[in-house]
């Protein structure tokens, strides 16, 4: 069976102390996150180190990184690599925002590099994809997301990709309050669970998660994850309060 995932991107919100006040309030409410559902929480770099220590005894809940470079080390002023997020005992890690691909012009090969450093030193890559409002308005929505995952993704050997995670963030949902339906979310999902199983095969395309993101909240997650193909979900601003994003995790039938 996949893995349900929930996770909360946190993007560049909070403090130090803010983050580790809603820290505390997550684990308070240990036991009141759904069964079964991986719990992640991806913070600003700066809180991993010391959120990874707070957290060694909850093993309910695991930590993200928002970016990471492909290469291990050296002369790379700014960036985290890898082996430096394992070393604190990171999980997983988003790769491909649609904030990075958009600000910091991350395109199709060097996300590719990305995916693949990570997997080698075990890190589950959360590559993220989505069409901007145009795109959806222009009906070319399907093929373009399907290009995103095909030329990022698609060059690895099948059980590389098996140990991915992807979500689906149309740009039009992400903090705008719009979500997608139901409908138009699993339209997509089901797309990528077929090219998937096509390229891979069926074993393979059933084990890859696939989470849906953009205004995903406490009143609309539950319709979301009853659709067939929608395993979970990567959660913004609804993950910055303790409740809703517990909640959310709740949210699966
Ligand atoms: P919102 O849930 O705030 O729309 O953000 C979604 C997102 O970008 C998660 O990565």
């Amino acid at each position: 069976m996949r893995k349900k995932i929930v996770a909360g991107n946190w993007k560049m919100n909070l403090d130090y102390s803010e983050a580790k006040a809603l820290l505390h309030d997550l684990i308070k409410l240990k036991g009141k996150f759904g069964k079964d559902v991986e719990v992640v929480i991806c913070p600003s770099s700066p809180y991993l180190a010391v959120f990874a220590e707070l957290i060694k005894d909850q093993n309910w809940l695991h930590l993200g990184a928002q970016n990471a470079y492909f290469e291990d080390s050296g002369a790379f002023t700014g960036e985290i690599s890898p082996i430096q997020l394992k070393s604190l005992g990171i999980k997983y890690c988003l790769v491909g925002h649609s904030e990075r691909r958009d600000n910091f012009n991350e395109d199709y090969a060097l996300l590719a590099k990305k995916v693949k450093a990570l997997i080698a030193h075990d890190i589950t890559p959360v590559f993220c994809c989505g069409e901007q409002l145009q795109v959806r308005d222009s009906n070319v929505y399907r093929e373009f997301v399907m290009k995103q995952i095909e030329d990022s993704l698609f060059g690895l050997p099948a059980p590389e990709i098996a140990k991915c995670v992807i979500a689906y963030e149309p740009i039009w949902a992400i903090g705008t309050g719009k979500t997608a339906t139901a409908e138009q979310a699993q339209e997509i999902h089901g797309l990528i669970r077929a090219r998937l199983t096509s390229t891979f095969g069926e074993k393979i395309a059933n084990e890859v998660p696939i989470l849906y993101g953009g205004s995903c909240k406490g009143d609309n997650a539950k319709e979301l994850f009853s659709q067939k193909d929608i395993d979970g979900g990567l959660i913004g601003g609804a993950s910055l309060k303790a409740d809703e994003f517990c909640a959310i995790s709740n949210s699966f039938v």
